[in-house]
């Protein structure tokens, strides 16, 4: 209890919360379980979180970091010995610089709040996932997000320009240049970008902005062959270039069972297609930009690469369209129990993939097993949703390594955007070699030589 008078004196009354308090807070964003922390520290500075550093370091005290819950690998896990520390209250958009193109913010700012102040000055955030409305920045930092337009803008790596970080000691490492160039020795920030926070605390940060798209438009398009998809992804790359902002894949299983089956939305095209595609372009010319998008799209058809396609009329007609797509709610009432998945692996490999994977499912589990596939198919990176039947914990397990294993050949990874937190440590050595793992094993001793900094995760030991 003397530690968390200590860190009492730092925070307030209104930055720490014990006892019964705890557990009424959620453990994950669906709120399916509870906070299991000793206690949940709030602090409002980078000042603070360092000064609770330094009282932790010095009690040999280890805490977990929380954003917005809304990890998908469990490294948000907390146990009853951990302190949860809380971005919740720093939550400040600090400054926008149209000119320069970039926003400083505080590690607790949701995705969408940044997103939105971006927009208000004529700009744009080039990160977005489905769960803007509720996951952090600082979380996006820590997984390196991905999302729908990594194609056009890359992951979160490419959309930090600086940060500030407090290290496991209570050092604060400021690293906040705005600068697009800058060789300085080291590009430290790097080490806190996809480390989930096992290296350090990343409190504020410099964002890259981009200009706003003056011309969007978003169509689906179906294919009665993965091969077509492919050479469509190429039409489109050679015609339209830059300015595809999208490329999201769903296989046929994902489209019946969420599009159609599920009941919630209008399908805009027929199911039975083998795949289907959200092609999304925005550009600064809205007339010519139309003009090539419907072209590239009547050259598919004509050609027989596409089978149908549908341009959104309107916004309510793209949003129809994107919401089968982020329809997390609808995988979980079609789909739950089940395992997920987010792999990637060279496009060209993926057809076969995807086809071995459905027959060992249907050898092992029969006809009864579920498989949606979807993803994100110009990053390389595929998301599988596996409903093994009966479900058992050993079912679980016979899915993980049929999905997993085959990846070591084809040069894939085990996880493309969504990070090891604890859900996929035992599976870290398909995608990294013993020296790599060793490497990342004498950084993390560096910057964290107790083992407080979200512990256990990425790495066992
Ligand atoms: C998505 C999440 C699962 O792409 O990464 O919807
Ligand atoms: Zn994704």
């Amino acid at each position: 209890m003397e530690l968390l008078n200590q860190i009492r004196a730092v925070v307030g009354d209104a930055g720490l919360i014990t006892g019964e308090e705890v557990a009424i807070r959620p453990g994950d964003w669906r709120g399916r379980t509870s906070c299991s922390a000793w206690a949940v520290v709030r602090p409002r500075t980078t000042a603070e979180f360092s000064e609770v550093m330094k009282l932790c370091y010095a009690a040999r005290q280890p805490v977990v970091p929380a954003g917005g819950l809304t990890g998908l690998v469990r490294g948000h896990a907390v146990d009853a010995n951990e302190l949860q520390l809380s971005f919740e209250r720093m939550r400040n958009i600090q400054s926008i610089d149209p000119v320069g193109r970039t926003m400083i913010v505080e590690a607790g700012v949701p995705l969408q709040a940044v997103q939105e102040a971006a927009a208000e000055h004529g700009l744009l955030y080039g990160v977005d996932l489905s769960a803007r409305g509720s996951c952090t920045i600082g979380g996006n930092i820590s997984t390196n997000a991905g999302g729908n337009t990594v194609i056009r803008y890359g992951m979160t790596r490419e959309n930090v320009l600086g940060l500030e970080a407090v290290l496991a000691d209570g050092t604060v490492v400021s690293s906040m240049s705005s600068l697009l160039k800058n060789n300085t020795g080291y590009d430290l920030k790097q080490l806190f970008i996809g480390s989930e926070g096992t290296l350090g605390l990343v409190t504020r940060a410099v964002l890259r902005l981009h200009p706003a798209p003056i011309s969007e438009a978003t169509a689906i398009v179906a294919f009665d062959s993965f091969e077509k998809l492919t050479q469509f992804l190429l039409l489109a790359g050679s015609r339209l270039g830059g300015m595809i902002r999208s490329f999201e894949v769903m296989w046929n299983n994902f489209y019946e069972i969420i599009g159609v089956r599920s009941g919630r939305h209008r399908p805009p095209l027929a199911a039975g297609h083998e795949v289907y595609v959200i092609v999304e372009v925005a550009g600064t010319d809205i007339e010519r930009d139309e003009a090539i998008f419907q072209d590239v799209l009547t050259v598919a058809l004509e050609k027989g690469i596409a089978a149908d396609a549908v341009v959104a009329a309107s916004k309510s007609q793209r949003d129809a369209i994107w919401a089968i797509r982020e329809d997390v709610e609808g995988e979980i009432i079609m789909m739950d129990p089940a395992t997920d998945f987010d792999v990637s692996l060279p496009i060209v490999q993926m057809q076969e993939y995807v086809r071995e994977l459905q027959n060992s499912l249907r050898t092992e589990f029969g006809e009864d097993a579920l498989m949606t596939v979807y993803g994100h198919v110009g990053d390389n990176n595929l998301h599988l949703l596996v409903s093994p039947r009966p479900w058992s914990d050993e079912a679980k397990r016979r899915v993980q390594e049929m999905v997993y294993r085959p990846l070591a050949v084809l040069g894939g990874s085990v996880s493309a955007e969504h990070g090891i937190g604890l859900s996929k440590r035992e599976w870290l050595p398909l995608s990294r070699g013993a020296e790599e793992l060793a490497l990342m094993r004498r950084i993390k001793a560096a910057l964290d030589p107790h083992n407080l900094l979200n512990r256990g995760k990425i790495l066992a030991r």
